[in-house]
């Protein structure tokens, strides 16, 4: 019998009947790529009439000792993982190709390794030499982690079988290839299949297994999404080449809170962590600049005051630009539609620039009034006073709405010297030393801070 085709993705791993050139489940463009069918055996029966085991049931009520936990000994991380490394746990690390997972898993392994867990490193793309130079640039040579270079799947797993460690870390899954699966390392069908296998093992022996996702922007090879579904916990390195800050970040994590960070930064000697980030992300603001907004945010637990950039300036084009770092794209244009459509503040014929200064991404709505604030700043020259801070929701109508954690965020700008803050009405201050300037819309905003409208 002939195998028909399938095709999946290499973004989300969807699978489909026939090729297109845009994704139906993410709407990616051209991830589509040939894969050869998961299944390579004759056609399964189905279950019919032959039993299985009867299952164990419990009830909710049932009392479990929470799961033990290691540190690691860098902070940032066992944070990020919820309070340290949980056995039997698989954990995907996803990240820009150079941003910095291997640096960060060899320093894990061997800050594990210190606390006296069984450490195993698995590399399918560097030499052992190359790691060990690496460990001996880190200082971490004296860390009992266990190296080995290898793609083969099998081979992997016979030597976890027999190893047993506690961590696994398998740079990265991309690279790894399953001999049961005939399709070229790094597609779907193999990523897939290896991070099943190693997930399977985590389970079954109670090593937590730690794998290393590249981010693909060409979609040649299948990006960590592909997996993200199958393990426990996912943490995204993100961060810009060009800055030295990078940023570690559950998005996913059945053993902690999502949406936490650890903030990392790259020098000579590896990755240091900064365990105080909250005036990290604050440029250099000796003058005011017009377009230059503090926003009191919050990542995961923590307060962090990051600057808002904004330039706005006419287009010598006929389509204006709409530049975003940082930011979301989409959120910039609603809330230049509000501007337009409720303050009567256009910006047609302006290219609008939005940066976040050092290469933090912010996802939070909580922004929309810093961003709003900037964009008014950049289009009427006018700087803001440098000791306030902004925050607050915007809605449709632009109305705003108070966020969480408000007490938090003003609590940590009176820390680091700011005296006023810009925010919707009825947010709970909690007594904060700071002025407060509560606005009810966007048009209050406009009038009172800039004097237009
Ligand atoms: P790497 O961990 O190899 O990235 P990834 O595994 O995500 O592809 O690190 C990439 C960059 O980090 C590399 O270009 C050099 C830089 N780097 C430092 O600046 N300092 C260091 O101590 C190390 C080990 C790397
Ligand atoms: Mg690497």
């Amino acid at each position: 019998m002939p195998r028909s085709l399938t095709f999946a993705c290499t973004a989300c791993g969807n699978v489909t009947s026939k090729w297109s050139g845009r994704c139906e489940a993410c709407g990616e463009w051209n991830t589509i790529v040939e894969e050869t069918p998961l299944s390579t055996g004759p056609e399964k029966k189905t279950l019919g009439a032959t039993r299985g085991a009867r299952l164990q049931l419990t009830d909710l009520a049932h009392e479990d000792a929470p799961p033990p936990r290691t540190g690691s000994g860098i902070e940032e991380l066992d944070r990020v993982l919820g309070g340290g490394l949980v056995p039997a746990s698989a954990i995907l690390v996803g990240g820009d190709p150079g941003i910095g997972k291997s640096t960060l898993l060899l320093q894990a392994a061997a800050g594990f390794a210190r606390k006296r867990l069984t450490s195993l490193y698995v590399s399918g793309e560097e030499a052992s030499a190359q790691v060990r130079m690496r460990a001996q640039r880190l200082g971490l040579s004296d860390a009992p982690v266990k190296l080995a270079t290898a793609t083969a799947l099998r081979d992997i797993l016979t030597t976890l079988e027999t190893e047993k460690p506690d961590l696994a870390v398998i740079d990265s899954i991309q690279t790894m290839w399953s001999d049961t699966v005939d399709s070229a390392p790094g597609s779907v069908s193999q990523v897939r299949a290896a991070a099943h296998e190693l997930t399977q093992f985590a389970k079954r022996r109670g090593t937590a297994v730690i794998l290393v996702g590249h981010v693909t922007k060409e979609g040649q090879i299948a990006g960590p999404r592909v997996v993200e579904h199958m393990v426990d916990t996912v943490l995204y390195f993100e961060g810009e080449r060009g800055h030295q800050f990078r940023i570690l970040r559950a998005v996913k994590n059945r053993f902690g809170p999502a949406d936490e960070i650890g903030v990392f930064e790259m020098t000579g000697q590896g990755l240091q962590q900064v365990s105080n980030p909250s005036a990290l992300f604050l440029s250099e603001r000796d003058t005011p600049a017009p377009g230059s907004v503090v926003f009191a945010g919050i990542e995961g637990t923590r307060p962090v005051l990051v600057e808002f950039q904004a330039l706005v300036a006419p287009t010598p084009h006929s389509q204006p630009r709409r530049t975003v770092v940082g930011w979301d794209g989409g959120r910039l244009a609603m809330i230049l539609a509000v501007l337009e459509a409720r303050c009567g503040i256009p910006f047609a014929g302006l290219d609008v620039y939005l940066n976040v200064a050092g290469g933090l991404k912010i996802a939070e709505p909580a922004a929309d009034l810093a961003v709003a604030t900037a964009l008014l700043s950049a289009r009427e020259d006018a700087s803001l006073d440098p000791h306030t801070v902004v925050f607050g929701e915007i809605s449709l109508s632009g109305a705003l709405r108070p966020v969480g954690q408000t007490e938090n965020r003003l609590k940590e700008a009176g820390k680091l010297g700011f005296s006023s803050a810009i925010a919707p009405e009825r947010s709970k201050t909690g007594g904060s030393a700071l002025t407060l300037r509560p606005m009810r819309d966007l048009t209050q905003v406009v009038g009172e801070i800039f004097g237009a409208g």
